[in-house]
């Protein structure tokens, strides 16, 4: 589609309605599906296993299913990707694409096990990369060290921007530039394809854990990929195997929340651009960090590489845990648990609670102190989100 962003938002994945006689996308629920003839069945399941987005029948439903393929279709179409593919979970979306780098071993005969990547990152995204778990090892670096460790083992380079959870920014073109032939993930969700475009700079992969600002609604875990075609086949392959799917319930009310995300996006990074500047002038809080605030910024990503700041706020706490924990539960709007995204405002301590996985060098290298709190806004009314928190900093 060739349409503005917002206008995609609303009709994209929607292109079949009109002749199906439906206003809203039907939500198909079967695990099985009849075959024409035996002759197409064999056909459609081969095709599906091959990675091909659709078939004339879907078969079942861990190969293919039409509501979920719809939103598939939206959210590529949002990304400006050849290929969306959904999963159960934002882990599940990202174990994906490590798994589909070893179609691609197997595929050229050889095996690459080195993985960089640059922290902070999500928690269990760290912990999933640095356990060891599927068999690759990783190599924790700064941004500009990127060139210097890639060798002909490096599988993938691994970034996140903003960060989880102090909104470090990373520049992807020139990740992309440094990594050369290796692909390139960027962890997407806290920017949304509303503020970035992650393969438009390069990226191989455009990760999203969509239980959050896509679902937007705090009630439907999910996890996306935007990538090329090629791409998108080997993560199909993985995820018929491995059957981490999206439920077509949660695709149903992934597309469902689409029309409204760029509004949200808006409205809530309106909320937070008026919250920081009121809490930089706070005694009790140190340091607030927030894309493009204070000195974060010093080569203009956002404005270049993001359209707008976004909504997650991370801050100091100047008495440290004690006032960080504190603060926590002092609020009466903002809900203290962990997740970002929804219409609601959340507040959180990433050392104890998103991260509290990371090891003690990946929380020292990644700056996530004892005394940090991440707030994520939501699209509430703005001077009712700052009484509430300034009530709560108050008291400390
Ligand atoms: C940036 C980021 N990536 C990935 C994930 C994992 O997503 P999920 O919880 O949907 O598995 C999260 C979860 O908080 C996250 O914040």
């Amino acid at each position: 589609m060739d349409y503005h962003l917002q206008t995609q938002a609303v009709h994209a994945g929607r292109d079949d309605l009109r002749e199906l006689g439906v206003h809203a996308p039907p939500l198909d629920l079967s695990t099985t599906h009849p075959v024409r003839s035996l002759a197409s069945g064999r056909d459609c399941i081969d095709r599906l296993a091959e990675g091909a987005a659709d078939a004339e029948s879907a078969i079942y439903s861990r190969l293919h299913n039409q509501t979920v393929h719809r939103y598939e279709v939206a959210f590529a179409s949002m990304e400006d990707a050849d290929g969306g593919i959904a999963f159960a979970s934002g882990m599940a979306a990202i174990t994906g694409v490590l798994q589909a780098l070893r179609v691609r071993d197997m595929e050229e005969g050889r095996v690459r096990n080195h993985v960089i990547a640059v922290r902070p990152i999500y928690g269990c995204t760290d912990h999933l990369l640095s356990c060891g778990l599927l068999g690759f090892e990783v190599d924790w670096v700064e941004p500009d060290q990127i060139a210097a460790t890639v060798t002909e083992q490096t599988a993938l380079v691994v970034i996140e921007t903003p960060a989880n959870p102090t909104l470090h920014l990373v520049d992807i073109a020139d990740v992309v530039r440094q990594a050369g032939d290796v692909p390139v993930m960027v962890d997407n969700t806290f920017a949304t394809p509303v503020l970035q475009a992650p393969l438009a700079l390069g990226a191989t992969f455009s990760v999203h854990s969509g239980t959050k600002y896509l679902g937007g609604h705090g009630d439907v875990l999910s996890g996306l990929v935007a990538t090329d075609a090629t791409w998108a086949a080997r993560i199909r392959q993985v995820r018929i195997l491995t059957g981490a799917n999206l439920h077509p319930m949660a695709a149903y009310l992934l597309h469902r929340s689409l029309p409204t995300l760029p509004l949200r996006v808006i409205k809530a990074q309106e909320n937070a651009i008026e919250l920081v500047d009121k809490m930089a002038g706070h005694p009790a809080i140190t340091e607030v960090y927030f894309p493009g605030f204070g000195d974060s910024d010093p080569t203009d990503i956002v404005g270049r590489q993001m359209k707008g700041p976004g909504s997650v706020i991370a801050f100091e706490m100047k008495e440290g845990f004690d006032a960080a924990a504190k603060v926590m539960l002092a609020t009466e709007l903002f809900l203290p648990a962990v997740s970002l995204g929804a219409t609601d405002s959340l507040i959180e301590h990433p050392a104890g609670l998103t991260h509290r996985i990371v090891s003690e060098d990946g929380l020292g290298s990644g700056g996530i102190t004892e005394g940090l709190l991440r707030i994520a806004v939501g699209i509430e009314y703005t001077d009712d989100l700052w009484t509430d928190l300034k009530k709560a900093l108050d008291q400390v």
